[in-house]
């Protein structure tokens, strides 16, 4: 008999042979990078095939690290490139959306409508939503309240989120100009959250610090709570740096990441006070970091303040979270423990990426948390 793959896999638990493996890709488009991961599952581990970044600043005629507002076509130029530079052999795909494109908010609403969520959020959301409710997407999720657990006032939390038609089109289209399959479309907050975090039930704060802004998070038993956007980025070290330094921003950018809070102070000069001297990198980093911290912990407690609650931790990450030495400096200003994320800690890699894997982690989240959905969805 004809020993066919077929009949050998009957040997097998299902399990093993039912699924074909299937790559996927996680794609985040952020303001002034792409990121890309390709995992696969096999045998219940999830695997790295690959990833890669590539900087918007280029098609922009801007410095690389800075944010950009690119037309799809560009957006999609570079999609393509990275996808061949990464060596990317899969198709299907996942999109995130930005946070600032969408409409995240909490609304409170009588637990006595619950069951009819979905003919009560569309009106309710009329007040909150800026634009026609035939001009967005909506989604929600009860993350307060629900199931017969209703606050003492009778109400529970709705989570509200809207994204523009326009916006959906605009991905879509970025997506297929790129020859993808995009299964589909998610607030950035979601994956960076699922990709950053394990699951526990005290509440932390994901801190993604991007490019021009950082996007702060509150989450409790795997819901997000809330969400802020904090109007610095990452680009504003530079730009100070580049400004103090008396360099170009591209030099300055370039040895924000080579050296960040880690340079080694600057060798001893005759006349030490000498205007424009110095050279001292690590000084305007903690300076242009000062007030951004500030507001992280404003933000903090204004949180606590209102849930009444501590956070257990702030989880930093996306590009700003890379820069050497920011955690140690980071904690001497801010009073919750801080974790740096490590989204690829959820995937199995060949044991000498591990350190490097750790240090660009934080970049990749958005990316990392697409696609492991995307798996599960695939089963
Ligand atoms: N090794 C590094 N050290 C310090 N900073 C870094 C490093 N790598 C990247 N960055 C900074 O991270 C920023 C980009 O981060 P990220 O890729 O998360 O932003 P983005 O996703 O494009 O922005 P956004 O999420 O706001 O749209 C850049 O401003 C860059 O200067
Ligand atoms: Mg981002």
């Amino acid at each position: 008999m004809d020993l066919s793959l077929r009949s050998i896999s009957s040997l097998f638990p299902k399990s093993l042979f039912s699924k074909e493996v299937k790559s996927v890709l996680g794609v985040d488009i952020g303001t002034s990078s792409i990121k890309i991961v390709q995992l696969r599952r096999e045998r219940g581990k999830v695997i790295l095939e690959t990833y890669g970044a590539i900087a918007l600043g280029p098609y922009a005629g801007v410095e690389i690290g800075r944010a950009t507002s690119l037309p799809a076509e560009k957006i999609a130029e570079a999609l393509k490139d990275v996808i061949r530079e990464a060596n990317v052999t899969t198709t299907d795909a996942a999109i995130s959306i930005p946070y600032s494109s969408s409409l995240v908010s909490i609304i409170k609403l009588p637990a006595s409508v619950e069951k009819q969520l979905a003919q009560v959020v569309p009106i309710e959301a009329r007040k909150y939503i800026p634009v026609p409710i035939n001009e967005v997407l909506l989604d929600w999720f009860v993350v307060g309240g629900g199931k017969g657990n209703a606050a003492q006032d009778g109400k529970i939390e709705v989570l509200l989120v809207a994204i523009h038609n326009d916006t959906i089109a605009k991905f879509r289209a970025i997506g297929s100009d790129a020859t993808l399959a995009t299964a589909f479309f998610e607030i950035e907050v979601f994956s960076a959250v699922r990709a950053s975090l394990d699951h526990g039930i005290a509440p932390v704060a994901v801190v993604d610090m991007g490019a021009a802004t950082t996007k702060f998070y509150v989450v409790e038993r795997g819901l997000i709570h809330e969400s802020h956007i904090i109007n610095h980025g990452a680009q504003d070290l530079t730009l100070a740096a580049s400004r103090s330094l008396a360099i170009t921003v591209a030099q300055a950018e370039e040895r924000k990441r080579k050296f960040g809070l880690k340079e080694p102070s600057a060798a001893p000069q005759l006349v030490s006070s000498a205007p424009g001297q110095g050279g001292d990198l690590k000084k305007s980093l903690e300076l242009s970091l000062t007030p951004l911290l500030a507001e992280i912990s404003r933000t903090v407690s204004a949180y606590e303040q209102r849930a009444n609650q501590t956070l257990g931790a702030l989880v930093l990450t996306g590009g700003g979270a890379t820069l050497k030495g920011l955690k140690e400096f980071a904690q001497q200003k801010i009073q919750t423990e801080l974790r740096l994320a490590d989204p690829f800690g959820k995937t199995q890699a060949p044991a000498f990426l591990e350190k490097i894997l750790k240090e660009a982690g934080p970049e990749f989240s958005v990316a990392v948390g697409l696609a492991l959905r995307r798996l599960q969805e695939l089963g």
